[in-house]
């Protein structure tokens, strides 16, 4: 299976971005133990990163044609996007939401995520642990596609 793993606006900036709150790792830590974990259970890792709302809804589009899951931290947009919650619900393979941070215990406007709504599942407060958690959940013989 090929997973997409993809992260929204300001996450290239992990490690140096209020790591009280985000951790000291960086995007390519983040990144590397994922392909790691992957490749380990002979599966495959795409990356994309970007901060535009548009670019993600492209990226979205298109890695529905090249893999059979995605794991997605949309940063700011899950709180703010129509568009990517749209486009998370038309994805005909399971979507993953992950946050580094407990978008529960920040700022109320942190608490709602529309992306999450349409995502086959929110993990949330585990840093890393949290998309190990996506991945394995995805790639176990019949969970990917069970949810949704
Ligand atoms: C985040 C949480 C969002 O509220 C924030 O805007 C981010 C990072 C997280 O991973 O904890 O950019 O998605």
């Amino acid at each position: 299976m090929n997973v997409a793993l993809i992260h929204g606006p300001n996450l290239n900036w992990l490690g140096r971005r209020e790591p009280h709150v985000y951790g000291t790792l960086t995007l390519g830590d983040i990144e590397e133990s994922l392909r790691a974990a992957a490749q380990a259970a002979g599966h495959t890792l795409e990356t994309h990163q970007d901060a535009s709302e548009g670019g993600l809804v492209g990226i979205l589009q298109a890695v529905g044609h090249t893999s059979q899951a995605v794991i997605f931290n949309p940063g700011a947009f899950s709180h703010t996007s129509v568009a990517l919650r749209d486009a998370v619900a038309a994805m005909p393979i399971p979507v993953v939401e992950v946050h580094l941070s407990n978008i529960h215990a920040r700022e109320d406007f942190r608490r709602r995520t529309l992306t999450g709504s349409a995502a086959t599942a929110c993990i949330s407060g585990l840093g890393l642990d949290g998309y190990l958690a996506a991945l394995n959940h995805l790639i176990a013989p019949g969970h990917g596609d069970s949810m949704r």
